[in-house]
């Protein structure tokens, strides 16, 4: 496969496909790739590549001819071939993993313009181009960043590029899904472990487990490619077990709620790690500020308010029940508490990454009741981030109502509006 890169930068876009794969495969002869400078083929003494455009307006466009004179270079040295000529453009079709197979099963030379400024002249895209490409819905200052993706992606499936074809079509978007999640030393990272079924060796049930993986992530993270999709008898066998394991997967008995001790810090501060990183990936500004931290459950060991929930022995959870009055409830707005007299507060709620889905933190929230009743308590209070939608959504499965908006202290520059729920109890 050859291809030419018309540009006014070649260097800087050879220095990045003269690397790595790409780099061993031109060597080895499979590719042939070249960054051609526009600026070489101006028939003006001062090389103008560009000039005003005609009725005014910003900026310049690229002239025609200096184009053609380098795409007419081009063509004249690599000869008769399946060619095609592609213009890096916010208005061409939104470039894909479709389109890369189509242009490296079909052609053995591409040309690829790289516009700049304005643009070019649209004569030059009405004669000589064959289409256009685009990286996506944005307009990037040039072509360049286009057409290197455009290069990488078509090069890598040409055969040889890669060692084996089994390391393309197994990924994603090569049959519309995303592919499963991969996984490498250490065993145990971060209090997150790979994966049983893959240390077992088992081939076939690793297959399942990664096909299930792949329904699975595609379904969640690209509805819209999940859409398109037409389910094999095989596929829509695995995403009924899928959709009945994730109904509920099984807790590790006991499920234990114990008092916090000094042997749990660490495990508790590697639980508000993962929280704090689930908040941030779903951009709820809660607990960004530093704040739980393993020295707030000290403190909670020392008033007596830290409680883990266990299973199998193991921390998954963790929640402060505190009884005394929470002073910024007292200032609630748009709404108001129902239940007088004597509260407690659940604060610092959370549960392991791996626990999500499992049905444990509803065994938290009832804990904390059970807790609140043994000190002959009415209601339970707490608070949660505006944008918390998965903590709001299990208030209310626990049957906390919503009661008005309340202002927390937050470290400066985070968001302080929180949302006030309240649960009696009987
Ligand atoms: C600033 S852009 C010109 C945009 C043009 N005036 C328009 O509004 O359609 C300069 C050059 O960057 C390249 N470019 C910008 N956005 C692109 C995208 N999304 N995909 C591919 N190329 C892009 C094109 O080659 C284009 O000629």
């Amino acid at each position: 496969m050859r291809i030419d890169i018309m540009t006014l930068f070649p260097e800087a876009v050879a220095a990045s496909l003269k690397i790595s794969i790409l780099g061993r495969a031109e060597k080895k002869g499979i590719l042939d790739i070249r960054c051609v400078q526009i600026r070489d083929f101006t028939d003006n003494r001062q090389q103008q590549v560009d000039d005003y455009p005609y009725g005014g307006g910003w900026g310049c466009v690229m002239m025609a001819q200096p184009l053609k004179s380098c795409l007419d270079h081009i063509i004249g040295d690599a000869g008769e071939r399946r060619r095609r000529v592609i213009y890096l453009s916010p208005q061409g079709k939104t470039f894909d993993e479709a389109a890369a197979r189509r242009l490296a099963a079909e052609y053995d030379h591409l040309v690829l313009v790289c516009g700049h400024y304005e643009g070019v002249d649209e004569r030059f895209i009405e004669e000589c181009v064959d289409e256009e490409l685009s990286l996506g819905d944005f307009v990037l200052t040039g072509g360049e960043l286009a057409a290197m993706a455009v290069t990488d992606a078509v090069c890598r499936l040409v055969p040889g590029v890669l060692s084996d074809e089994e390391c393309f079509t197994g990924e994603s978007h090569w049959e519309g899904l995303l592919e499963y999640p991969q996984y490498t030393r250490p065993e145990v990272w971060e209090g997150r472990s790979v994966p049983a079924v893959l240390r077992g060796g088992n081939d076939a049930e690793i297959r399942r487990w990664r096909r299930k993986r792949m329904l699975e992530r595609t379904m969640e993270k690209r509805p819209d490619l999940w859409d398109r999709r037409e389910l094999s008898d095989e596929d829509e066998a695995l995403l009924a077990e899928l959709l009945k394991e994730r109904s509920r997967r099984p807790l590790e008995e006991p499920v234990v709620c114990r008092p916090v001790t000094e042997a749990d810090v660490e495990a508790v501060g590697l639980l508000f790690r993962q929280a704090k990183n689930y908040l941030r990936k779903n951009r709820v500004d809660q607990w960004q500020d530093g704040y739980p931290n393993e020295d707030t459950v000290r403190g909670d060991i020392d008033s007596g308010e830290g409680y883990v929930m266990t299973c199998g022995g193991r921390v998954a959870g963790y929640f402060c029940l505190s009884a005394r009055p929470e002073p910024c409830y007292d200032a609630i707005t748009d709404g108001k508490w129902r239940y007088e007299g004597p509260y407690t507060v659940i604060h610092r709620s959370c549960i392991g990454a791996e626990y999500r889905g499992t049905g444990l933190s509803e065994r938290l929230i009832s804990a904390a009741e059970e807790l609140t009743r043994a000190m002959r308590i009415g209601s339970i209070r707490v608070d949660t981030h505006r944008h918390n939608e998965p903590m709001k959504k299990l208030l209310r499965r626990c049957a906390f109502q919503f009661r008005g908006n309340v202002i927390y202290q937050v470290g400066e520059g985070h968001d302080p509006r929180r949302q006030g729920f309240e649960k009696g109890l009987k």
